[in-house]
């Protein structure tokens, strides 16, 4: 088995910043490339839970618990900023910037080396 790792172009940093998310397979291996808020990530589409597509699934905005001024729960609301991929099997979510499952921080999407150069989006496998 071979541990040279290389550089492979998957998208156009345009492309990717209008799309937000696209899943690619390079040699046989599945990644989900996401850009947003300025940042670009990649992450291995298997789901840390019981290896679902995670990449294939809705990136939703993260609900937050708001409290009103007398401290009081102003009900379920959506950050407006954040955003979970949230994975089409069984509904595990996971912050698309860090990867992490909200909940647990122990758990989470394992990254792929990604960058952009020259407009293209290229990552490490
Ligand atoms: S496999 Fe992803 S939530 Fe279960």
């Amino acid at each position: 088995m071979s541990t040279a790792h290389r550089d492979v172009v998957v998208a156009g940093l345009a492309d990717l910043r209008e799309r937000e998310r696209i899943v690619v397979e390079v040699d046989g291996l599945e990644l989900g490339v996401y850009f947003h808020a300025g940042e670009v990530r990649a992450w291995h589409n298997a789901c840390p839970h019981q290896g679902g597509p995670v990449c294939q699934g809705n990136l939703m905005p993260r609900t937050i618990q708001p409290l009103r001024e007398d401290r009081k729960n102003a009900g379920p609301a959506f950050h407006p900023a954040d955003r979970n991929i949230v994975c089409p099997w069984h509904g595990f979510e996971f912050d698309v910037l860090t990867g992490r499952h909200p909940a647990n921080p122990d758990v989470g999407l394992r990254p792929i080396p990604v960058r952009v150069e020259d407009d293209e989006v290229i990552v490490t496998i």
